[in-house]
């Protein structure tokens, strides 16, 4: 049985949200939609979610004196990363003592937050496609492994990276010193280990949001959203649709990784489950154990959200995965670097049919920072490069400006 008690008061179902970004924010507006009492937890103050919590705090969530200490202060029933760089020794402490659930559970967080961890569940326990791989920590590590059979083109990424830092493609071995450079400066800790992937020739790649959570008879059920296309640059979304077209093989095989995959995590939520296509063949790349910037796309194109699922389904509620319009997300840039920014011509951008936005709330804006995004959805028998183009061009209308 499932209760939900009164905020601010001695019944209060608490969550705390390590990691109040974007993503974050919309989680902590489905939460309290839900009469949740929310706490967020970030590096620096008035992050998106902080604005939108019951409490925020600012700290170093690598630091496992400030997360043990801010975790005993506020007591949670849940504890819901939305970022990977925590100290989730903490995390796997805490599960283990019995003081508060850790979603999906402390060992998803800690598998997934280290290319290595998660790359070997995948590949050789659980067995699924992915890219050939091999870890390195030197220039003559990793040409070993390309020699060995990885060859060119590669990729170089830092074990421990999200959203494309300190990644490379390699062409040649002339590429190897540069990137083996670059790895170090972008990893999120300061270690040396990179992993060593093979490129794989994809057709287009996908999102599979795939959600575990309880039925009606209180059992675990996984459920799937319709496939999220999305296109990357420099390692971070730029526009995403939904559904994605896909042959009836690639997405039975496609359902068939992520229930596998997620299978082996655990716990209740919501997971972005990255994938490789090409023709009816899938490769696993990654995934998260939570919602997926990608999937912002689905706070237009659902009856119930990839932040609703996520909400729902780790307070052990029932969730319904339907899609209800096709769409198309883009994501609106900073421009500059500037504290406070103001944004021009939204007006004119909400003017087009079927549109909405998401501005984010950042107190500092950087050129390449993710500032907000623009959402459309499917007007009677729209194509998806009509929703694509919509998508783009309502973002581009909005004016990120200095004053
Ligand atoms: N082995 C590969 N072959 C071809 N393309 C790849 C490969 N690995 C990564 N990519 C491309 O680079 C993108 C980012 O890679 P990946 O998801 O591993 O990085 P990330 O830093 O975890 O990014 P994010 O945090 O945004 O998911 C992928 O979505 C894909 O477009
Ligand atoms: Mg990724």
């Amino acid at each position: 049985m499932v209760t939900i008690g009164t905020p601010l008061s001695p019944s209060a179902t608490r969550v705390m949200l390590l990691g109040a970004g974007e993503l974050g924010k919309e989680v902590i507006i489905e939460l309290q939609r839900l009469g949740v009492e929310v706490i967020a937890v970030d590096r620096y103050p008035n992050a998106p979610g902080h604005q939108v919590a019951h409490r925020w705090h600012a700290i170093d969530m690598s630091n496992p004196d400030e997360l043990r200490q801010i975790i005993e202060t506020e007591q949670p029933a849940l504890i819901v990363p939305e970022i990977e760089a925590i100290a989730t020794e903490v995390l796997a402490d805490i599960e283990s003592e019995g003081l508060a659930r850790v979603v999906p559970t402390a060992r998803a967080v800690q598998l997934t937050m280290n290319r290595e961890g998660i790359r070997r569940l995948a590949a050789e326990q659980l067995q699924l496609p992915t890219s050939a791989y091999a870890f390195a920590e030197s220039e003559d590590e990793i040409r070993n492994a390309i020699e060995a059979g990885i060859g060119f083109p590669c990729l170089i990424k830092p074990v421990m990276s999200s959203s494309g830092k300190g990644q490379s493609l390699l062409r040649c071995t002339d590429d190897i010193e540069t990137a083996w450079a670059v790895a170090q400066s972008g990893g999120r800790v300061s270690q040396n280990r990179v992993i060593v992937e093979g490129f794989v020739d994809f057709d287009y790649e996908i999102t599979l949001l795939t959600v575990r959570a309880n039925n009606t008879a209180g059992e675990v059920e996984t459920s799937f959203c319709q496939p999220i296309g999305h296109q990357q640059q420099n390692g971070d979304y730029v526009q995403s649709w939904q559904p994605q077209p896909m042959s009836e093989l690639a997405l039975q095989r496609s359902w068939e990784i992520a229930q596998k995959v997620t299978d082996s995590l655990g716990g209740l939520g919501l997971f972005g489950v990255e994938l490789f296509i090409k023709g009816d063949q899938v490769w696993f790349s990654e995934v998260s154990p939570r919602p997926h910037d990608t999937g912002l796309v689905t706070l237009v194109t659902q009856h119930q959200s990839e932040f609703a699922l996520h909400a729902r389904a780790i307070l052990g509620l029932p969730v319904n995965t339907d899609l209800n319009m096709p769409g198309a997300s883009a994501v609106i840039y900073g421009r500059h670097d500037a504290a406070g920014i103001k944004f021009k011509h939204v007006e004119q951008a909400l003017a087009m049919p079927g549109t909405d936005i998401r501005l984010f709330g950042k107190p500092l804006a950087y050129a390449n920072r993710r500032m907000g995004v623009a959402l459309t959805y499917a007007l009677a028998g729209e194509n998806l490069d009509t929703l694509r183009a919509r998508a783009v061009a309502s973002a581009a209308l909005i004016e990120p400006m200095v004053e």
